[in-house]
């Protein structure tokens, strides 16, 4: 496939049947500095879409074979070009055409006869905002391998990160929360150390206990982390995870002391799998405690009123054995187990899904609200 024209202004896939109206798109965006690749039919615009990355589709909604909402609709259910902006062609007046093109993911219409201002000012803007997601995917991207930098660092925590997305990820669900908060607390599963990156080996790969003086530099991860993620807008809602994940109901945390409902509900949800996943690994100064055992300590915890006992008591809910597939699942794929399973078949496993505890749902009516 050949870009018939080079630029910087955006990549653009025109998929239209009518060799025409090829050439009448080509002309009006590459004079405007547009890289244009145009095709025929609906099947050779999913193809070149897969190896041309465009910012943008411009399809014609009736074409051979692969009509332009179908198009459309493959192109939203793929997780790699969802984010790709769809414009579709449409006749003059058609209200139903849009309606159908609404339902199929597309992001903006235009109309036949064709007006080149109408175009470009239309094309302009969602290239904009293509690379503004973009921009902030690479982001995201850039502080996740650096998390999972930092846990490479330490052979004793590998798989940390994936395992605690995988537990929290789950339990979200059971607690009924929504797409955001799931997305939320899988990324702050991921970034919750990041800050670990500041920390000296001498202290993050210490054998045995810290020193006091050791202790006091490794609290210093939590605001190494929030700083590290302060410009990114796009982590907002995970920041207070990074800031507050070591902070305890009784105020014996760090790194401000916060009590009971000041902590973050997303920070007391990270903390219980945190300390969960800690408990049940082996470290080079302790051994792994199962389950049960691992549960009893952190109901010990609850009584002392360190940890939040309606998360604890909801993490139990899901059930050792769940728990435990859930972890090998997480370290063989490298993903959350959970992120792999269609909504359905979660559903339609009562004994690890059932209905979460009235006084959790209570107290989660969102929970970045
Ligand atoms: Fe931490």
């Amino acid at each position: 496939m050949l870009y018939l024209s080079s630029g910087s202004a955006g990549r653009i896939l025109i998929a239209d049947d009518s060799a025409t109206t090829r050439a009448l798109l080509d002309r009006v965006l590459t004079a405007r500095g547009f890289e244009v690749c145009a095709v025929a039919d609906g099947d050779a615009a999913l193809t070149a879409v897969a190896h041309e990355r465009p910012d943008l589709v411009l399809a014609d909604v009736v074409m051979p074979g692969l009509d332009g909402y179908e198009l459309c609709r493959r192109l939203k259910a793929d997780p790699d070009t969802r984010l790709t902006p769809v414009v579709l062609v449409t006749g003059l007046g058609d209200r139903e055409s849009r309606i159908a093109g609404l339902e199929a993911g597309a992001d903006d219409f235009l109309t036949k006869p064709l007006d080149s201002h109408e175009l470009l000012a239309r094309v302009r803007s969602l290239v904009r905002l293509k690379r503004y997601t973009d921009a902030l995917e690479t982001a995201d991207a850039l502080i996740r391998s650096l998390a999972l930098a930092v846990e490479a660092r330490d052979p004793n925590v590998v798989g940390h990160c994936e395992r605690m997305a995988a537990y929290v990820t789950w339990l979200g669900r059971r607690l009924g929360l929504c797409d955001h908060d799931l997305t939320v607390l899988e990324q702050g599963a991921y970034l919750h150390d990041v800050g670990k990156i500041g920390i000296p080996d001498a202290i993050l790969m210490k054998r045995g206990r810290l020193m006091p003086a050791e202790f006091e530099i490794m609290k210093t991860h939590v605001l190494i982390g929030e700083r590290l993620c302060a410009g990114l807008h796009s982590l907002s809602d995970v920041k207070p995870i990074i800031r507050c994940h070591h902070e305890r109901i009784d105020g014996s945390g760090y790194p401000e002391g916060l009590t009971g409902a000041g902590i973050p509900l997303s920070a007391q949800l990270i903390s219980v799998v945190d300390v969960y996943d800690a408990l049940t690994t082996e470290r080079p100064y302790k051994g792994a405690l199962t389950p049960r055992q691992a549960f009893d300590e952190l109901q010990a915890d609850v009584d002392r009123g360190r940890m939040p006992g309606e998360f604890v008591t909801a993490l139990a809910d899901v059930g050792e054995e769940t728990l435990v597939e859930l972890a090998r699942a997480a370290e063989a794929t490298g993903t959350p187990a959970v992120e792999t399973q269609p909504a359905q078949a979660v559903e339609t496993q009562p004994t690890q899904m059932s209905s979460p505890t009235e006084p959790v749902v209570a107290a989660l009516p969102r929970l970045f609200a």
